[in-house]
């Protein structure tokens, strides 16, 4: 069984519904607190033993290619002053000589677009996929504990957590074959069913682990959901020929392609670091009765 060293980030969406505010900034770009869901979403695959980074961009961002690239007059500035501990993060984020490509997705057709765009870059070897609009705040990387069932199973590896019924129309959802644990054998995808027709509440959030037999699949540009090409219509082609599982992960999820999602990462990030957490209770509590 092959191992999983790469890792894909489709950073080539619209990011519409952030408009005004992404009109020229990537959507990835935004913070959570300090720091951009892009850079979350990286340093949790270098956590998980990922050792080479795939981007797949589009126009209006090459903020992202900076922001792992220096900053010579940044840093210099912050060396006179003598502001160590920002210049090593600064440093500390930037990936090896090497170990990051990137690739352009020329029309933003979809998810499962943007991953056939990275095709020949992962060439014939499993890879990960993570989405950084899902936030995962966790003690062991989201995708660790999906590479650690990935080395016991291998096949493909989704990670999954349960919705309220009514929400299925917004996810991707699994039928389910069986379950162990934490551990789900998928025997059916559906791309945002109608609650009556949804097949469980275990939806697929934005970490997977694929073979690279899904860019078979991908090379139809297969229209799906929505008008765009869909990564779970290829992974859907796959069922019954290679083991594909759902991990209920350990850790709370945030969907920070929605406004409301955003805000509660941004809340509770915050409410986690000590030098902020007295100024949120404090202006909570003085607001209790607009809760
Ligand atoms: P979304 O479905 O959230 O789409 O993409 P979006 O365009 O980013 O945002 P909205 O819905 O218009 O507000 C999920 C992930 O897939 C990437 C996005 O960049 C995001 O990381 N994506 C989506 C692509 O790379 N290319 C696409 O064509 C579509």
């Amino acid at each position: 069984m092959k191992p999983v060293r790469k890792a894909v980030f489709p950073v080539g969406g619209m990011g519409t519904r952030f408009l005004p505010a992404t009109k020229s900034m990537p959507k990835e770009m935004l913070p959570v607190v300090d720091k951009p869901l892009i850079q979350y979403a990286v340093e949790e695959a270098r956590a998980a033993g990922i050792e080479e980074i795939i981007f797949v961009t589009g126009r209006g961002k090459a903020a992202i290619e900076n922001h792992f690239d220096h900053s010579y007059e940044l840093e210099d500035m912050l060396a006179k002053k003598n502001k160590t501990e920002i210049l090593d993060q600064l440093i500390n984020l930037l990936p090896n000589e090497g170990s990051i490509s990137y690739t352009r997705q020329q029309e933003a057709l979809g998810l499962g677009h943007a991953i056939y765009c990275a095709k020949n870059i992962v060439g014939n070897e499993p890879f990960a996929v993570l989405l950084a609009d899902d936030l995962v705040n966790s003690s062991t990387p989201c995708l660790k504990q999906m590479i650690d069932l990935y080395n016991e199973k291998g096949g493909n590896v989704v990670a999954i957590e349960e919705v309220p019924r009514e929400k299925t129309s917004s996810y991707g959802i699994l039928d389910v074959a069986g379950r162990d644990g934490k551990v789900i054998e998928v025997k059916g995808l559906v791309e945002k069913p109608d609650p009556k027709d949804a097949p469980s509440n275990f939806s697929i959030i934005g970490r997977y682990i694929l073979q690279p037999e899904v860019f078979s699949h991908l090379e139809k540009k297969v229209i799906g959901a929505g008008g765009e090409i869909q990564l779970t219509d290829a992974m859907a082609q796959m069922l019954g020929h290679i083991p594909f599982h759902g991990l209920l992960f350990d850790g709370e999820r945030f969907d920070c392609g929605d406004k409301t999602g955003f805000i509660l990462a941004n809340i509770a990030f915050a409410m986690a670091r000590e030098d902020m957490r007295d100024g949120i209770k404090d202006y909570l509590a003085k607001n209790k009765d607009r809760l």
